[in-house]
């Protein structure tokens, strides 16, 4: 696949902050795009020539990035062809990443099973599984005890919902790219907010959408940004319930005025993790034709894969019938074991909620011990910091945090064009203890960066 000059331009972003000679921050730049798999294997890149007027530079500086990369592995080059990406034969990095049981991870923000709660919704589950057994079992709306759940979970928020109104996914990053499959042509426009939730950038590209960022304010949202770009979108997705990943939680005034003309799809999957706030309003209590997707993953656990949709019969009828093409159905079992869990009102449980007070708190304790020049905001809910360095380093912290026994998500994931790259995500799903470790090493990483040492780790998969 051919690589556009202004895409990658686009994508090296801010390449000429920083220090060192100009090629090297090139090279560098591009390494850790092939290395966070923003540039995939095999892409074909732009010849000197025309990136190196995209980049309003000389060709000698994009030849010597690119010769750097060739002899490091990175580019493979043939007479009169386009260098192509590939990754160094020695480089196995995601194997000794994942083998390490002594690696602290910190690119998922998903917490870890509540088994004493698991247990009795499963053992509830299969003495239900018998009364299905005289169907086919692949229903792809979902079961109706769970459509009846997730609708009485919406009521109890305030939001009055009938189970016709609901369609079980196998979580809510499956129900998002249901909805950009049914609802988005290519080149259609999607407004997102930037930063965030990375895989819903790859939900919309995939079905070769543009997407048309919104940046998030100090405070969070920009209604009359909002607005404008609103007019232009085909589609605009937003997470206004402690959103991923800046853990701000959007004002009820903001609600109440924004009021986009296109259909709005709005993710939450983080709105029962209110820890400082009240939990917040569900959006489409202001804008009724909203589509609203959620999961038990963040609020219960990540492993049941459920999620859904909660929209018009209408549309809810188009996405079934887009579903076959990737899925017939959701296991039935883990249906019932999360009708059980949402009954009984699990999503919201004082003890995990006070448990990630907790963790947030010794997070950023540890922060401001180890990492004092990092700034972070207190999030009203969710499971992650938005963590901002002094200096452009995110990406390189990335490649490199392994070596320290630690994994982080750069910045630039949860944005587009090379945005972020002062910024790292981090999750306080962990016990302070290992938290607390895991910043200790991020700041011998940090160290380590500032040395001038180089990481070749690709990254870890982030959820
Ligand atoms: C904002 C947001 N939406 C969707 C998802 C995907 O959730 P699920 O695990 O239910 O597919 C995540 C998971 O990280 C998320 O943070």
């Amino acid at each position: 696949m051919k690589v556009s000059s202004h895409t990658v331009a686009r994508m090296v972003g801010a390449w000429q902050e920083g220090p060192g000679p100009a090629h090297r921050r090139l090279s560098d730049r591009l390494r850790l795009l092939v290395l966070d798999g923003r540039l995939s294997l095999g892409a074909a890149l732009p010849s000197e020539r025309d990136l190196a007027a995209a980049l309003s530079t000389s060709r000698t500086t994009v030849g010597a990035a690119y010769r750097t990369l060739t002899e490091h592995g990175y580019l493979a080059t043939r007479e009169r062809a386009r260098a192509t990406v590939r990754l160094p034969d020695s480089a196995s990095p995601v194997r000794r990443m994942t083998a390490d049981p002594e690696t602290i991870d910190l690119s998922f923000a998903t917490p870890p099973a509540p088994a004493e709660i698991l247990h009795p919704a499963f053992a509830t589950a299969l003495e239900q599984l018998p009364r299905h057994f005289q169907r086919h079992g692949s229903d792809s709306y979902g079961v109706d005890e769970l459509r009846e759940a997730v609708a009485g979970w919406f009521d109890r928020r305030g939001l009055p919902t009938t189970p016709d109104r609901i369609l079980i996914t196998n979580g809510a990053q499956h129900a998002l790219a249901l909805l950009a499959r049914t609802l988005l042509s290519p080149r259609d426009k999607v407004l997102i907010e930037h930063p965030t939730y990375l895989h819903a950038i790859r939900a919309f590209t995939t079905e070769r959408a543009r997407l048309l960022p919104v940046a998030m304010t100090a405070s969070g949202w920009d209604v009359t940004q909002l607005r404008a770009v609103g007019r232009e979108a085909h589609l605009a997705y937003l997470i206004p319930d402690f959103h991923n990943p800046t853990g701000l939680c959007m004002p009820a005034s903001v609600r109440r005025t924004v009021g986009l003309r296109c259909p709005t799809v709005i993710d939450e999957t983080m709105t029962d993790l209110a820890l400082d706030a009240e939990a917040p309003e569900p959006f489409a209590l202001h804008m009724p034709t909203a589509i609203s997707i959620g999961s038990v993953s963040k609020s219960i656990w990540g492993g049941l894969r459920i999620g859904w949709i909660r929209a018009e019969p209408s549309l809810l009828e188009r996405v079934v019938q887009a579903r076959p093409a990737t899925d017939l159905g959701t296991p039935v079992v883990e249906q019932l074991a999360t009708a059980v869990l949402l009954n009984e009102g699990r999503t919201r449980w004082a003890t995990v909620l006070q448990q990630l007070r907790t963790q947030r708190d010794a997070l950023r304790q540890a922060l401001s011990e180890h990492l004092p020049d990092v700034r972070t905001e207190r999030s009203a809910g969710g499971l992650t910091l938005w963590a901002t360095f002094p200096e452009p380093i995110a990406s390189r912290l990335a490649a490199i945090a392994p070596d320290h026994g630690v994994t982080v998500a750069a910045g630039p994931r949860f944005g587009i064009g090379g945005a972020f790259e002062r910024n790292i995500r981090i999750p306080y799903t962990l016990p302070p203890s290992q938290l607390t470790q895991a910043v200790r090493r991020l700041a011998q990483a940090e160290q380590a960066l500032a040395q001038g040492a180089t990481g070749t780790h690709t990254p870890a998969p982030i959820a």
